[in-house]
């Protein structure tokens, strides 16, 4: 079953002219067709009312944010309270780990899950040693929840943070959230989650897992163009915490008295407080032609139909299935989002240039990693037969 989307996304064409099978949703989505018309509507309005379209513009700029909120909350499954979309995804993470990483001497530790993206890695690290603590000592990595939770039961006690993707990047493995956040939260550690390669991708439920905080770009599977303005969650717990640090901002202050222009902060309650500058209205213009067509798809069905397509991908390789190459992402779509990970004997990089050449897009990580991602808005079953069929010959 087509859901019927492919046709408002503009598909990147190959050579010749034609439509290429573009796979790679897992590292930016295309782009809507809409997205023109959302961004012209603001330069319009900035055009005919200068600073007045703050107040006045068709979706007035003080308040623009407040469109995404909605459907951004219904997206990961959030209260419209614990949720933002804000600057991008590790200054989001850093500001999350200001309010939410509060070492000790004896809890100082972060977890992080092994083989984590660089940027949260970076991140991290430098937290650490921004609190005068020595990453060799307070980062752990686990493989996964069973190693976590073995971690836990014996040095629980000294684990600050447990900040782990909702997918991994490179295997595409995905962590069960509820449980990662059950595990901390009973050893009494602060829970986070970078979802980077979960939204848009699954039907999160960030509110009912209890995470404490998420983070994710919104330049992947949704479509907000690149570099585009990302998300943020505080569960809705922390929403008046006035004890919780944070690096403040004027946009981050109540609406109601921001404009008066006062010495003292005073913060909105819920995740909109985090934000520190006004935001970029243009590039949440194009985020919104985007988000727009998620909420009419809804998440639920997007997914059904991701769990099909993912699933022919996964059978389509098994058919050829010779030794040169595995699928190195977990078997049950539970375990997974729309990527799989294929590690690849030989030069990945050779297989991924003889791909590209003939329009089939997807990526490679090193060291042998090609990773593809059909995603269920604009790709086909066909995109999978041209990909299976190339990558079989390519190798
Ligand atoms: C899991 C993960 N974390 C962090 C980042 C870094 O994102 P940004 O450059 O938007 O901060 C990425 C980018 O692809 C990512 O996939």
């Amino acid at each position: 079953m087509d859901l019927g989307y492919r046709d408002r996304f503009h598909i990147p064409r190959t050579a010749n002219g034609t439509d290429s099978a573009y796979l790679c949703a897992h590292s930016l989505g295309l782009q809507p067709k809409s997205t023109r018309a959302y961004i012209e509507q603001e330069l319009n309005d900035w055009e005919l009312l200068g600073v007045e379209g703050h107040f006045r513009a068709r979706h007035p700029w003080v308040e623009y944010n407040k469109l995404l909120t909605d459907q951004t909350a219904r997206l990961v499954g959030a209260m419209p309270i614990e949720v933002v979309t804000m600057n991008s995804l590790t200054v989001n993470l850093h500001l999350m780990m200001v309010s939410f990483y509060r070492p000790t001497p004896q809890r100082h530790r972060i977890v992080i899950e092994e083989n984590a993206f660089p940027s949260d890695r970076y991140a991290v690290v430098s937290q650490i040693q921004f609190h005068g603590f020595d990453p060799a000592e307070s980062l752990v990595a686990v493989t996964g929840e069973e190693e976590l939770e073995d971690l836990l039961e014996c040095q629980g006690e000294s684990v600050a943070l447990i900040m782990m993707g909702g997918i991994n990047y490179s295997s595409g493995r995905a962590f069960d959230l509820a449980c990662v956040t059950r595990a901390g939260h009973a050893h009494g550690c602060v829970v986070g989650f970078d979802v980077a390669h979960a939204a848009g991708n699954l039907a999160l439920k960030l509110h009912e897992s209890d995470a404490d905080f998420a983070v994710w770009c919104t330049y992947k599977y949704l479509n907000g163009g690149p570099g585009s303005v990302a998300g943020c969650f505080v569960h809705e717990r922390h929403a008046r915490a006035e004890s919780l640090p944070r690096f403040a901002g004027w946009w981050g202050h109540e609406l109601e008295t921001r404009f008066r222009m006062g010495p003292d902060f005073h913060a909105t309650p819920g995740a909109e407080g985090w934000q520190v500058s006004n935001p970029p209205v243009v590039a949440l213009a194009a985020l919104r032609a985007s988000m727009d067509l998620f909420d009419e798809a809804g998440i639920d069905r997007l997914r059904a139909r991701s769990v099909e397509l993912t699933g022919y991908l996964e059978s389509q390789l098994d058919r050829h299935a010779d030794g040169a190459f595995s699928i190195v992402t977990p078997r049950d779509p539970g375990h997974r989002g729309a990527q799989l990970s294929i590690r690849v004997c030989g030069s990945v990089r050779a297989v991924w240039e003889r791909l590209a050449a003939a329009g089939v897009i997807c990526d490679w990580r090193e060291p042998d990693i090609l990773r593809v991602a059909p995603a269920p808005l604009y790709n086909t079953f066909e995109d999978i037969d041209r990909f299976v069929d190339l990558f079989v010959r390519s190798r």
